[in-house]
């Protein structure tokens, strides 16, 4: 039998990426454009600034994809791209490329939800990875707890019930005056100060619910901020980074397990932004180890935004035979 080469485009946020794999796992080539230099200045992504910049640099992305994959277009079995969840304008730009190529060349076309391209990134690590698995998806757009039964077969166990894990993390990295994007500026001052230090609330909401709320623990540090600046108290930034940090992953952590102890999992994978944090890579490391599970968790490259980890979702969709056709739109709020 054959190889199946997949060209994959995602357009989802301010990554311009495109990669090109063979038989779903195996990345040939995976060329990421980040645009953060471009809206540090606005302190976040600029939806409208996203688009322009996508176009600007698609052509030469994709060309740059195939040279490294050492491919051309005739190699391709079959497109993946990411038609949601997303800012409307930039995924538009990498669906009507999808489209233009399927449709010059005359190759099969599937839509790949972009959380289902976040979890696949564990299949890309870890080869031999098998459904069924607990997954925590924590972006910064999306904190979901899934079950995923089985390849493209997802049972959604919990979401955020307000901001996204990694929201919070941008939000509060602002409140501190620290750089944009905010997760890893926090990650790193969290590795010198003292999680101990300020005691956050740990919002666990109801015994039984896997949901998430964050806006609650945004508020507290920005009080905390607010109140010691009124009364002239000096305020440690690396303290306040772990300790957020702490109240963060320390929930996190708890559910996924919680969850994987009631859907009888042994396996726990991470996925998205969030889980290139390194303090909720250790504490899962050290929790799943406690409870006999096992962890897995992405390298950076494939936690954060990335064309690969489409591919590798738009392949096990491609061999059950689905394909979208000229019609294909973006499709902002898409659910998983
Ligand atoms: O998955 P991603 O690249 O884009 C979305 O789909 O949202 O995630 C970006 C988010 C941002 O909020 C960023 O601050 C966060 O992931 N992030 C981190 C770390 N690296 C990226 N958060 C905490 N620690 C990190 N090391
Ligand atoms: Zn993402």
């Amino acid at each position: 039998k054959k190889d199946i080469i997949t060209l994959a485009i995602e357009t989802s946020c301010d990554e311009t990426s495109v990669a090109v794999l063979k038989n779903g796992r195996e990345v040939l080539s995976n060329v990421i454009s980040s645009q953060t230099d471009l809206h540090k200045k606005f302190g976040g992504v600029v939806p409208e600034v996203a688009s322009r910049k996508h176009i600007e640099s698609m052509n030469a992305i994709i060309q740059d994809a195939l040279d490294k994959a050492n491919i051309t277009f005739d190699d391709i079995d079959n497109i993946g791209v990411t038609y949601g969840p997303g800012l409307v304008g930039a995924l538009l730009v990498g669906v009507a490329t999808a489209k233009a190529l399927a449709f010059g060349k005359g190759i099969p076309l599937v839509g790949v939800n972009h959380i289902e391209g976040h979890i696949c990134a564990n299949f890309i690590e870890y080869k031999d990875l098998k459904p069924p698995f607990v997954c925590l998806v924590v972006s910064g757009g999306h904190t979901h707890l899934v079950y995923i039964k089985d390849y493209g077969e997802y049972e959604i166990l919990g979401k955020t019930r307000d901001d996204a894990a990694g929201e919070a993390f941008d939000k509060v990295a602002r409140a501190l005056g620290l750089g944009y994007p905010g997760g890893p500026e926090i990650d790193k001052l969290a590795k010198i100060g003292d999680k101990d230090a300020i005691d956050f609330p740990r919002v666990y909401l109801d015994n039984d619910s896997y949901d998430f709320s964050f806006s609650g623990l945004k508020s507290a540090v920005l009080n905390y901020l607010n109140n010691n600046k009124q009364r002239g108290v000096e305020i440690k930034v690396e303290d306040v980074a772990a300790s957020f940090q702490q109240a963060v992953i320390e929930v996190l952590a708890e559910k996924s397990i919680m969850a994987a102890k009631e859907k009888g999992s042994k396996i726990i994978a991470i996925a998205g932004g969030v889980a290139a944090n390194e303090g909720l890579r250790a504490l899962l490391k050290k929790r799943c180890e406690e409870e006999g599970l096992e962890f897995k968790y992405p390298s950076k490259i494939l936690c954060t935004d990335n064309a690969a980890m489409i591919g590798c979702a738009a392949y096990y969709d491609f061999i059950k035979g689905y394909r979208a056709d000229m019609t294909l739109n973006a499709v902002p709020n898409l659910k998983l």
